[in-house]
């Protein structure tokens, strides 16, 4: 293939993949689209500020984990468990963990993979199978442009290859940087000298950064890789942060039920690793403004809250978790008692009970003013 055709061929296929993102008609309900829970408006993320979104054919079904925003996913590294930054290259040795992949638990790598999921999940788009997925691609008309993409007019005509062909599309759509990583936040444009942040964003930033105050930084990367490339406000490692059980979430009212992230139950390749339960990929903070549920369960709802969840975790236990019935705080009580010891301990979570927290109130509200400045779409004040 030339390489003009090789690019024909990628704006056929993020054409038909935009059309399909938006299609309604390929959920059995008629009304969940891939935007239906990604709304561009908001990052690629939820418009409403449920913990979980409803699914399903009878859209009854309710989710397990809160919608994540599809941005920025073109620097997701494939999920590996033992990785090596190409920045301390120089030193075999540092073994950072397990890094990246796709969705809260890593558990694939490509977006056709990906896109497969809520296509077929029953709580999720809720189609049967491929096949019934290929069916509602044709019937929304994309028969041409799929054998136009195929090179063969009996494309089709093949379940298989329909199938294919739209999860591909899918995922070539979500590599398009005009739409997913524009890098066209303030805080891009103060990179690139074309904007200043305001005192408050400014002040917010270096308690970001430092690590005796948020140490956000040490795991939300805040700098440019040594290659220029923008920063990621991730490093892509799944971590146990402990985040507070939501029992806003139907599979919760089970007690026996835990959403352990890579150890399973969604995830199943590391089912006995009780050293991965609890951990969940550290997300960007880009356009993380946009968002009115965080974490992997959306248990807190205000971006304020997400940072005095950092602050307060081991200062004031006693504000996140529930009391046991003999008095004592069930800390991390999302985890089973083993898993507990997995859970973070760096700063700023390393203090106790009763010291003085790492932030006052005053630096939290720095803090959430300058996440505000990763959000896409700044335009200066002229
Ligand atoms: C009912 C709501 C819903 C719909 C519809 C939906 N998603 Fe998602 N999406 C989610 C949730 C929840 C997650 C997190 C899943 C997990 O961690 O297991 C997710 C995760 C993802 C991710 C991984 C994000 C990351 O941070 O790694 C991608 C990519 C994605 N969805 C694309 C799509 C596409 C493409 C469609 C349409 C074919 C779609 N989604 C439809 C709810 C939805
Ligand atoms: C040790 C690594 C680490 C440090 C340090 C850290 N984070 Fe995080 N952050 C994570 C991980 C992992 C998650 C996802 C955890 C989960 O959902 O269970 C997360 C999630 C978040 C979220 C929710 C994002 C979303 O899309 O739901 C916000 C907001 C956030 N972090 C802000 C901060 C701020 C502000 C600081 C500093 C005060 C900070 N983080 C420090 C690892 C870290």
């Amino acid at each position: 293939m030339s390489r003009a055709e090789a690019r024909r061929q990628a704006e056929r296929l993020s054409a038909l993949g935009r059309s399909l993102f938006f299609d309604s008609s390929l959920s059995p309900s008629g009304k969940l689209a891939c935007s239906s829970c990604h709304d561009p408006a908001h990052g690629f993320g939820p418009a409403n500020s449920r913990a979980v979104q409803m699914g399903g054919g009878d859209l009854q079904q309710p989710g397990t984990r809160a919608v994540p925003s599809l941005k920025y996913l073109q620097a997701v590294p494939p999920f590996t468990e033992h990785f090596h930054d190409s920045e301390d290259e120089a030193d075999e040795s540092i073994d950072n963990g397990p890094t990246g992949g796709l969705t809260w638990d890593g558990r694939v790598d490509r977006g056709a993979d990906q896109a497969a999921i809520p296509l077929l999940s029953s709580f999720e788009m809720g189609n049967r199978d491929a096949f019934e997925v290929a069916r509602r691609v044709l019937t929304a008309g994309h028969g041409k442009e799929i054998a136009a993409i195929a090179g063969s007019s009996k494309a089709a005509a093949d379940p298989a290859t329909v199938y294919r062909i739209a999860l591909k599309a899918l995922e070539v759509y979500q590599q398009d940087y005009r739409t997913f990583y524009p890098y066209s936040s303030k805080y891009d444009a103060m990179l690139a000298g074309e904007a200043e942040l305001a005192p408050a964003e400014a002040r917010g930033l270096e308690l970001f950064n430092a690590p005796n105050k948020g140490n956000c930084a040490s795991c939300h990367i805040s700098k440019r890789g040594n290659d220029g490339t923008p920063p990621q406000f991730t490093d892509f490692g799944l971590i146990a942060l402990g985040v507070p059980r939501n029992r806003d979430i139907p599979a919760n009212k089970d007690p026996a039920y835990f959403d352990l992230g890579l150890c399973g139950p969604l995830r199943n390749d590391f089912l006995k690793r009780e050293d991965y339960c609890g951990l969940f990929r550290t997300p960007t903070l880009r356009n993380v403004a946009l968002r009115q549920s965080f974490f992997h369960n959306g248990a807190v709802h205000s971006l304020r809250d997400a940072v005095r969840f950092y602050v307060e975790r081991e200062t004031r236990p006693e504000l996140w978790y529930p009391r046991k019935a003999d008095g004592s705080i069930d800390k991390y009580d999302d985890l089973p008692e083993r898993p507990k010891a997995n859970v973070n301990m760096d700063a700023p979570f390393d203090r106790r009970a009763g010291d003085a927290p790492a932030l006052t109130a005053a630096e939290i509200d720095d803090i959430v003013a300058f996440l505000g400045t990763l959000s896409d779409g700044y335009r200066p004040a002229k």
